[in-house]
């Protein structure tokens, strides 16, 4: 465990397999997440189904969703196989699907089955086992009630928590609102740290610069950026070379292997717009950012071959690398 632990949050949709290998690339250091799976579909898929998941990558850490202990247990057996390096409990998707299956944030006013999850799944499997949850939902949303709930479930033995730090609104905002109307309060993260001094503290929500990370670290052990690594993939390269102190990745060598990628990838029946769409915002700010977007997002991306893309994009990045 490096000393400053920086996280990029499980994200559904964003922070598949693809995405995490342009992570890894841009900072190896970095720990990555699924999104969240929830624990019924692990125990139902097909046994390969986790491995190919996160074949060809680093150990990574797997989000899981349930509020069943025996379940939890079973999808453990399952995860202690394939190449996954924690386990990461959801306590704070607010979605209301999720919160119709009372799993996710609505868990937080159940501390003791949360904590029956842990100790089950600590039983099935040696993995690290962590809990990213919110500051409280709805108006259970006191210092104390955050409190109760890790000290209870720390009591079944979680010592590792993410906590995004606003409360999620059960009721009538969407998980996007959930993700920018509850005010933002770092402070009462900083004092749960301060409290709770033996446990690992991560800390998460709008943070978006080295300068942020930094002051963070003054008071917790760990930051995890979320919507930020997506919108501003640099910003992990910036990451490694500020922060971890690693010599940055060449830009011309990361989009070889990026390129090497997609045909490999692709060979494999795998379609390249699913790489690709991570890939449009490499250029933010600089010169020929909307063709470039348009040539990894747009809709030629979806209708050419992957050696005719390839061929386009590595004319595009030569044109913008080479020295004129
Ligand atoms: C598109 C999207 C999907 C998300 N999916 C998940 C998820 O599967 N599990 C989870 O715990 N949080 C999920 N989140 C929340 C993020 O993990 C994170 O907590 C949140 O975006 C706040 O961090 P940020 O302000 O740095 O983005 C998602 C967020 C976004 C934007």
């Amino acid at each position: 465990m490096f000393d400053k632990r920086i996280s990029v949050a499980p994200m559904m949709g964003m922070t598949d397999r693809h995405f995490r290998f342009m992570a890894s690339l841009l900072c190896d250091k970095i720990s990555l997440y699924t999104p969240m799976i929830h624990v019924d579909a692990i125990i139902q898929s097909d046994k390969n189904f986790l491995q190919r998941e996160n074949k060809d990558s680093k150990a990574v850490a797997i989000q899981i969703a349930g509020n069943d202990p025996n379940a939890a247990s079973d999808a453990s057996k399952v995860i202690k196989n394939c190449n996954y390096n924690e386990i990461n409990l959801n306590i704070g998707c607010p979605s209301e699907r999720v919160q119709n299956c009372k799993v996710g944030a609505a868990l937080m006013d159940e501390p003791e089955t949360v904590g029956q999850m842990v100790e089950s799944i600590k039983h099935a499997c040696d993995l690290p086992v962590t809990i990213k949850t919110r500051l409280g939902i709805d108006d259970l949303d006191s210092y104390e009630f955050l409190c109760e709930f890790i000290e209870t479930t720390s009591n079944y033995g979680c010592d590792h928590y993410i906590l995004h730090a606003r409360k999620a609104l059960l009721n009538g905002l969407s998980p996007k609102e959930n993700r920018t109307i509850p005010p933002i309060n770092y402070p009462r993260v900083y004092k749960i740290k301060e409290q709770y001094s033996d446990l690992t503290i991560e800390i998460n929500g709008e943070i978006k610069d080295i300068n942020e990370i930094e002051e963070h670290f003054k008071y917790v052990d760990g930051v995890m950026i979320g919507r930020e690594a997506c919108n501003n993939p640099l910003i992990l390269r910036e990451i490694n070379s500020s922060i971890y102190e690693e010599k940055p990745i060449e830009m011309t060598e990361f989009f070889e292997k990026m390129f090497e990628y997609i045909l490999k990838e692709s060979n494999h029946g795998t379609g390249v717009h699913f790489i690709t769409r991570h890939m449009t915002s490499l250029f933010k700010g600089m010169p020929g950012a909307k063709e470039w977007r348009n040539l990894s997002g747009g809709i030629e991306s979806k209708k050419s071959s992957a050696e005719d893309l390839v061929k386009s994009m590595q004319l595009f990045v030569e044109d913008r690398f080479t020295q004129h």
